[in-house]
């Protein structure tokens, strides 16, 4: 992987919504499945060019805690899919300096993928050159009732809550809020990815299915967001 970037400005946390693999496949005449199997195969890529252009951490949206509600058939191979691609490329990825978290429910997950994704996670913890996070089993209203039980439990009083508090009770605590989404497959909605933490993150769709969106379309999206006047709600500053 290189390093280093022609941009004047890149966002350190990038969220991708990786969507289109059913229509990508059935494009092509293929069951979804292989079309989920063409996105797993362009994570790899995707990731080795956002180290190139000096993105600190993406965080890939991989199975949502509504896509329970897909074909069992469909579900059990995005479940297949995962354990898998632990198995053949967590070796490379860690010594590439990939260090691999994992944001969702553990609970509802299969008990030997939940070992999988916990040895990926203590084998990669001190791993610096990007973080891939992986939402999976991940919903962003989920992730808000957990983190609420969760201060419940700790015996939070009221006043010890606070949007900091409450931000390390989610899932991605620790992690920067995402300075940019994308999301693929030429829809514009967030589908429940993010929701607290893309407060302020701008949004760049593109039509492309996920398995096609290479190295140039994520250069089109950074350089969209070089574009933009990010003011978080201020007025913008006087130069
Ligand atoms: C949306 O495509 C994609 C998903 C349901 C999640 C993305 C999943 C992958 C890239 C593969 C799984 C990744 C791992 C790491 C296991 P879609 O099926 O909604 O496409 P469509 O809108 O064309 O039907």
């Amino acid at each position: 992987m290189t390093s280093g970037t022609s941009f004047r400005r890149v966002p350190y946390h990038v969220g991708i919504v990786m969507d289109g693999n059913g229509r990508w496949a059935q494009a092509r005449g293929m069951p979804r499945l292989l079309g989920h199997r063409g996105g797993v195969n362009n994570i790899r890529p995707v990731l080795e060019a956002s180290v190139g252009f000096g993105i600190k951490a993406l965080t890939i949206y991989a199975f949502s805690t509504e896509n329970w509600a897909r074909p069992p058939a469909e579900v059990s191979g995005l479940m297949k899919l995962l354990s898998e691609t632990i198995r053949r490329q967590l070796a490379d990825l860690h010594a590439n300096g990939v260090q691999i978290r994992h944001s969702g429910r553990m609970a509802g997950i299969e008990p030997g993928l939940q070992q999988q994704i916990r040895d990926a996670l203590e084998l990669t913890k001190n791993n610096q050159r990007i973080i891939l996070n992986v939402a999976f089993n991940y919903g962003g209203r989920a992730e808000i009732v957990d983190a609420v039980r969760q201060i419940i439990q700790d015996g939070l009083k009221p006043d010890d809550v606070s949007e900091d508090v409450f931000a390390r009770y989610l899932y991605t605590g620790g992690l920067p809020d995402p300075d940019l989404i994308i999301r693929t497959g030429g829809e514009y909605r967030l589908s429940n990815f993010l929701i607290w933490q893309a407060a302020y993150a701008e949004y760049y769709a593109t039509p492309t299915f996920w398995p096609d969106f290479d190295k140039e379309e994520l250069r089109r999206a950074l350089q969209d967001f070089e574009d933009r006047d990010r003011r978080f709600g201020k007025v913008k500053t006087p130069s």
